[in-house]
Formats: structure tokens, sequence, C-alpha cells
């Protein structure tokens, strides 16, 4: 069974080795820890098997929150990991009262944009030459549960 709670410094080099697999630019174990210090910052880990399997980093302010970072470690992905990790953040961005959600990811990552589909995340719009490495736009992926009352306005 697969468990999330909160980010203990203890989970540290476990998150870091699956950043450096899931990422061609992998952030640095001090961006992990300066995200734990803030109360803005959401920072959950998955446990599986007593193992760290995944984590996701977002950035709460209000009603609107950021998903910064969501991976799980490559050899335990495909397994509905991912998707129970980003269940779990939009059920408790709900009860925390979050209205809307953003995110950005590369065009050439099929895996996460299908999970952010399937989710009901919507394209809203794009971020030229946002990848250093590659020079690849960044798409960026917006969620509400308000989304047809949020369009009305614009179909009247
Ligand atoms: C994106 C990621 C978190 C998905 O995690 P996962 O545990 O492998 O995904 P799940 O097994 O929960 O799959 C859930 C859904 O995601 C989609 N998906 C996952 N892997 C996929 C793949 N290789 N190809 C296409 N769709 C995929 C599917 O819609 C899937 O639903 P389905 O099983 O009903 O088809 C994982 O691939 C990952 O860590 N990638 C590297 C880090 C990364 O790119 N993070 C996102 C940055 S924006």
């Amino acid at each position: 069974m697969i468990h999330i709670r909160p980010f203990q410094s203890s989970d540290l080099d476990s998150i870091v080795k699956i950043e450096k697999k899931a990422f061609p630019l992998p952030w640095s174990a001090r961006s992990f820890l300066d995200c734990a210090r803030w109360k803005e910052f959401w920072f959950y880990v998955a446990i599986w098997d007593k193992k760290v399997v995944g984590y996701f980093v977002a950035q709460v302010v209000e009603e609107e929150a950021e998903l910064h970072n969501i991976a799980i470690d490559p050899a335990r992905q495909k397994k509905g990991f991912g998707e129970r990790l980003l269940r779990f953040f939009l059920d408790t961005a709900r009860q925390k009262g979050v209205r809307e959600i953003f995110l950005m990811v590369r065009p050439s990552n099929t895996a996460a944009i299908c999970l952010y589909q399937k989710l009901e995340f919507v394209l809203i719009d794009k971020r030229p030459r946002y990848y250093a490495d590659t020079g690849e736009e960044a798409l960026i992926f917006h969620f509400t549960r308000n989304r047809i009352l949020h369009e009305e306005p614009d179909i009247l």
C-alpha cells in the first residue's frame, strides 16, 4: 500500500537520487531543503514498501497553487503511484480552499502530459524557449474544479 506523508529530512538522499534519474535538469538537495523550510510549500513523499518512491512540491498562496515538481522513481513508474500522488495533492488543495492550480511541463514529456490530462488539467498557454537545455517551450496547464462556471461569462 502506498502511504503519502509530509517530507522528513531523512528522505532527502532518496529524493535527490530519484530526481537525478527522473529529470534532465534535476533540482539540487539545497532546492528541496529550501522548499521544506517554508509553510507555503507543500512537500510530500510517497512511501511504498518502506521506501520513498516519489514526491511532489507545490507552492500555495491563498486560493492559488503551482505544482513545481512531481516525480516517481523510474523503477516504480507505471504502477499508479504518480496518479495517487497527484490525486492526493488535488484533494488536499480542495480541502484547503485552493481554487486554481498551475504547472509547467515540456511538450516532449508525454507521460506527465497524459497524467495531467487524465486528471482534467487543461492546456492554457505556452512559454517559448523556457527550458535551458533544449530550448523547448513550456506548456502551462491549469486545473480548477469550477471550469464550467469560470467559462460561463465568456460564453454569455
Ligand atoms: C509523470 C510521472 C510522475 C507519472 O507517474 P507514474 O507513476 O508513472 O504514472 P501512473 O502509473 O500513476 O499513471 C497515471 C497516468 O499517467 C499517464 N502515464 C503515465 N506514464 C505514461 C507513459 N509512459 N505514457 C503515456 N501516459 C502515461 C497515463 O494517463 C496513466 O493513466 P493510465 O494508467 O490509466 O493509462 C512519472 O512518469 C515521472 O516521474 N516522470 C519523470 C518526472 C516528470 O516528468 N515529472 C513531471 C514534470 S512536469
